[in-house]
């Protein structure tokens, strides 16, 4: 979910609408605002988008120089209008926005209808905001405390902004588990799930940490306190590097496209000032400073979801065999909750974009906890996770709005390449030839991706042949195994089309059996690793009419004979093949998505940033 709070000397009406906007990738099934005029406040909330909100917003008049407002993505309760934030306490006196999980909500819900309290929603929030309002009333707290004595009743994980209409000038704040940035500008704050709605007023911002409160006024003042023993804490105001054109879409229909394009010139800038090529360096502080840990390492886990974990998977062929370092890859939420065997000889990677992921941050806890080293490979700045983890790596992909991971896909593989060649550089399990080798053509593949970009149009006239298609598979061997998967996923994802990725070999163990002429089958097939055993199942596939489209090394031909199209990407060493075939994967669900007019920046159901479990 999204949250963005504005006080101030402007209108916090388009501020905030504008806001939500900019954070609808967090969650859209429903959005609300609450403005408060001098008098009383004003609340609108619709099931919907936050355009939704903007037509239902109508109804009320916008005034007023303090609001909050929500974007979200249910947790508890379906997407309808009642559901939807703000929820207002029973007196009407307090206003609340929250994202996360109230886990304990039940029992408190309970104590509260005993007390006399009832409920409009089937959400944990109107609970918290009826808590805050029943240990108000009880003993006669302000509202900072109040939240605050709530809160320490509270399980679970929260980003929240309170209001009360008899502290009109105060907007307070907390987290635990789901991000909060406070905007500073002249005379006004901004409260927001991320930086980017507010931005374009100032770059200077203090990120709340965990358990960490905020009292915002309008006299300028801002006062960070520990929820848990109410103790003031200096509040450190960072510079924010992020400028307004890096989250816009820059003349793309999509955001999702713009990002797959942007991937050239972002792999670059990962590698950039890391992979010194003429001298034959790879450096990363993250790295260089820990070296000794990896270097003991008895095993590497990575822990991660959804398309960070295929990125994981890319990084375990490509570390086990550049460093020869034993590698797991574990969906996060997986290993959180089985424990794991880990302790002080492992290294745990965290992979995660946002750095918010609630399974990831819990994973890295729980490693912590076991005295394993945690590095994070994150693309948000000054994210949870990057924050939570011992060191770090940074993807500088940019913001990633698209829903479906593109840039950040590649530029995570993009960095634990390095990392691997890093480490094998220094165990010497990697030959100096193919070290230079590697950083040579490390250096060249941004442009080897911008010539796989090429490949859009073929992309796009197969997608207008398959875009009906009910299932798709997905297929492919050793270091495109992963590829497969996440060629899959971002299918599914975005055009609502049942699809499944599976290693090539494995397809006769199974889903062979769904092959006819309608199915349409997409084969990785490199000319470099297995392409021999590719070709055997390409023709297994044939053989049973399936539909074969097939992404080959430019200037194949037996492929080429075989399969009902192809689509040729530029050669390359195996080991840096995935970032070249994910290129037409990607476009080819983006067209496929776009003829069968889904949302493709927003798809139903998904957040790009999950920060519940
Ligand atoms: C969500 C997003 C995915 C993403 C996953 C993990 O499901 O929709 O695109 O891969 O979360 O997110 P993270 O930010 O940890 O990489």
């Amino acid at each position: 979910c999204g949250i963005v709070g504005y006080i101030g000397h402007r209108e916090a009406f388009p501020i905030i609408i504008k806001g939500l906007k900019r954070l609808e990738y967090r969650g859209y099934d429903s959005a609300g605002i609450m403005l408060f005029d001098g008098e009383s406040m004003k609340v609108a909330k619709t099931k919907g988008k936050v355009s939704d909100l903007e037509e239902k917003a109508k109804e009320i008049s916008t005034n007023g120089f303090i609001g909050i407002g929500h974007t979200r993505w249910a947790t508890h309760g379906v997407p309808n209008d009642v559901n939807s934030h703000p929820h207002v306490s029973n007196s009407g006196e307090l206003a609340i926005i929250h994202n996360g999980i109230i886990e304990n909500y039940e029992p408190l819900k309970q104590e509260l209808i005993k007390r006399g309290y009832t409920f409009k929603s089937d959400t944990d929030t109107e609970v918290l905001v009826n808590l805050i309002e029943d240990v108000q009333k009880k003993h006669q707290l302000k509202l900072g405390k109040a939240v605050q004595v709530a809160l320490n009743q509270v399980v679970g994980a929260y980003a929240i902004c309170v209001f009360d209409t008899k502290k009109p000038d105060e907007i307070v704040a907390a987290r635990l588990g789901s991000p909060l940035a406070i905007g500073i500008g002249e005379d006004e704050f901004f409260i927001a799930s991320d930086a980017s709605p507010f931005i374009e007023y100032t770059s200077n911002a203090i990120y709340l940490e965990d358990e960490e409160m905020a009292i915002v006024r309008r006299n300028k003042s801002i006062k960070v306190r520990k929820i848990k023993d109410d103790s003031l804490v200096a509040p450190y105001i960072q510079e924010l590097q992020m400028n307004l054109e890096q989250i816009e879409k820059g003349g793309y229909e999509h955001f999702m496209l713009k990002e797959i394009y942007e991937q050239p010139s972002v792999i670059r800038d990962t590698y950039r000032g890391r992979l010194l090529a003429n001298k034959g360096i790879i450096q990363m502080a993250g790295i260089e400073d820990n070296l000794e840990k990896f270097l003991n390492a008895e095993r590497i886990i990575i822990v991660a979801c959804g398309t960070s974990w295929h990125a994981g998977l890319v990084a375990e062929y490509i570390f086990e065999e550049f460093a020869r370092i034993p590698v797991e890859v574990e969906y996060a939420s997986e290993f959180r909750y089985r424990n794991p065997i880990i302790g002080p000889k492992d290294v745990v990677i965290a992979i995660s974009q946002s750095g918010e992921t609630a399974d990831t941050l819990a994973a890295i806890k729980l490693a912590k906890e076991r005295g394993a080293f945690v590095f994070g490979v994150c693309n948000v700045v000054g994210s949870s996770i990057s924050r939570e983890t011992h060191a770090g790596a940074y993807t500088h992909a940019g913001p990633e709005i698209g829903v479906a991971s593109t840039k950040a896909f590649t530029t995570q593989i993009t960095i634990l390449t390095l990392i691997s060649l890093r480490l094998a550089k220094a165990k010497g399990t990697m030959s100096n030839s193919d070290f230079h080798r590697y950083l040579q053509e490390l250096e060249i593949i941004p442009e080897k991706v911008q010539e796989a970009l090429q490949t859009n149009d073929v992309a796009k006239v197969i997608a207008e042949i398959y875009k009906d298609a009910p299932n798709c598979l997905y297929l492919g061997r050793g270091y495109n195994f992963p590829v497969a998967l996440e060629g899959a996923l971002k299918l599914k994802e975005i055009s609502y089309i049942h699809a499944e990725g599976y290693p090539a070999a494995e397809m006769k163990h199974g889903p062979i059996a769904l092959i006819d002429e309608k199915m349409p089958v997409v084969v990785i097939a490199p000319k470099q690793g297995h392409y021999d055993k590719v070709v055997s199942n390409i023709q297994e596939i044939k053989s049973r009419s399936g539909k074969i489209i097939a992404i080959v090394t430019k200037g194949d031909t037996q492929v080429r004979d075989l399969a009902d199209h192809v689509i040729e990407i530029p050669d390359t060493i195996e080991a840096l093949t995935p970032l070249l075939t994910t290129i037409p994967l990607q476009l080819l669900s983006y067209h496929i998505a776009v003829f069968r007019d889904c949302n493709v920046d927003q798809p139903r159901n998904l957040a790009k940033s999950v920060t519940v479990e």
